[in-house]
C-alpha cells in the first residue's frame, strides 16, 4: 500500500526519524499499540494489520474518526475545501475563536471540528498545537496569504489503511490505552519528551510533567513483565537514563523543528529505548 505522510505538523513528530525507529521495531506482533500517535508517521510507516492508537488529544482523534467514517469523511473534505477558499487573517481568528463558547463548541458537526483542526494546523504560526488551562487554541495566526489545507490523496491513502486494516481510534490517557495488551503485542511510545531545563508539553490542557514520566515508566515495567515487546523515545535526560537503567539505549540525533524558539532549534540527543533486543527478537 502507498506510504500516507501526517495531515497535521505535530510537535515532536517523528517523521524525520521514522527509518531509524523501524529498524528497531520487532519482525513479529500481533496487535500495534500507539498510545501517543500524533500526526501517526509510524502508524503511516508501519500500517500494521491490527492496532490500537490513541492521544489524549480529543480534537486530534476526531480528525483520525472522521478520516475513517465514509461520510464524514467526504463533508470534512468539503469543509476543508471551503476554508481554503475563504482563509484570511480575520477568517483564521473567527475559526480559531469558535471553541471559546464551550456550548456551541461542542454542537458542532464532528466533521466541522475536524476540518477546523487541520485548518488551524496548516494556518496556524509553526504548525504549533497549544491550548491555554481552559482548553482553548491559542496558537497566533502564522500569517500565510494561502494556506493549503485539502491534501486529497494523501487522506485517501489514510482512510484506505484506517479501514483495510483492524485500527481501533481511542482518545484516552495512554495507561488505559494500552490496559489489555498481551505477550506478544508491540507497544511503541512516544510521550511529550521530557527536559533538564524547559519542554514544550501543552498538546492537551493537563500537560505533562516528571510525574507523568515516572508514571509512564511503571507502565512500561507492566508491560515489560506482561511479555509485550515495548519501544519508547524521549530526549536523554537525566530522569530518563535513571527510569529506563534496566533497558536498552539506542542513540539518535533528531533535528529539533518545533516547540523550541529558532536560537534552540539544532540537534538534540533522542534516545530510542526497547526492552528487547532486535537480534533476540530476530532470534525467537
Ligand atoms: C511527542 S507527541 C507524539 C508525536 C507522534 N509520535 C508523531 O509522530 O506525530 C506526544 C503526544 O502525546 C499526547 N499526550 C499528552 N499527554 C497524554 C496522555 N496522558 N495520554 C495520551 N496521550 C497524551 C499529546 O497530545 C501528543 O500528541
Amino acid at each position: 500500500m502507498l506510504k500516507a505522510k501526517p495531515f497535521v505538523k505535530w510537535a515532536g513528530g517523528k517523521r524525520s526519524i521514522v527509518d531509524k525507529l523501524i529498524n528497531l521495531v520487532p519482525e513479529d506482533y500481533k496487535t500495534y499499540y500507539e498510545p501517543f500517535v500524533g500526526g501517526g508517521a509510524m502508524l503511516y510507516e508501519l500500517q500494521p494489520k491490527k492496532a490500537v492508537i490513541n492521544d489524549y488529544n480529543t480534537e486530534l482523534m476526531n480528525v483520525y474518526e472522521c478520516v475513517k467514517d465514509e461520510n464524514k469523511f467526504a463533508n470534512m473534505c468539503s469543509e476543508l475545501n471551503k476554508h481554503e477558499t475563504n482563509h484570511s487573517e480575520e477568517y483564521y481568528y473567527e475559526i480559531r475563536d469558535l471553541d471559546r463558547d464551550k456550548k456551541k463548541f461542542n454542537k458542532l458537526a464532528d466533521y466541522k471540528r475536524a476540518a477546523r483542526t487541520i485548518y488551524l494546523n496548516k494556518a496556524c504560526f509553526n504548525g504549533l498545537y497549544r491550548v491555554n488551562s481552559k482548553n482553548e487554541f491559542n496558537v497566533p495566526s502564522g500569517k500565510k496569504t494561502k494556506v493549503n489545507t485539502y491534501d486529497g490523496p494523501n487522506l485517501g491513502i489514510i482512510h484506505c489503511l484506517l479501514n483495510f486494516n483492524d485500527i481501533k481510534l481511542l482518545s484516552t490517557d495512554f495507561e488505559e490505552a494500552v490496559k489489555n495488551a498481551k505477550k506478544g503485542d508491540f507497544v511503541y511510545f512516544d510521550p511529550p519528551y521530557d527536559s533538564d531545563t524547559s519542554t514544550f508539553n501543552s498538546y492537551t490542557e493537563n500537560g505533562f510533567g516528571k510525574e507523568e514520566q515516572k508514571r509512564l515508566a511503571e507502565v512500561f515495567k507492566d508491560l515489560d513483565k506482561r511479555g509485550c515487546n515495548v519501544m519508547l523515545s524521549n530526549y536523554n535526560t537525566k530522569l530518563i537514563k535513571e527510569l529506563y537503567k534496566d533497558y536498552n539505549f539506542n542513540y539518535v540525533t533528531a533535528p529539533r523543528n518545533i516547540g523550541a524558539s529558532s536560537k534552540n532549534r539544532g540537534k538534540v540527543e533522542e534516545v530510542i529505548i526497547t526492552n528487547y533486543n532486535k537480534a533476540e527478537v530476530f532470534d525467537n
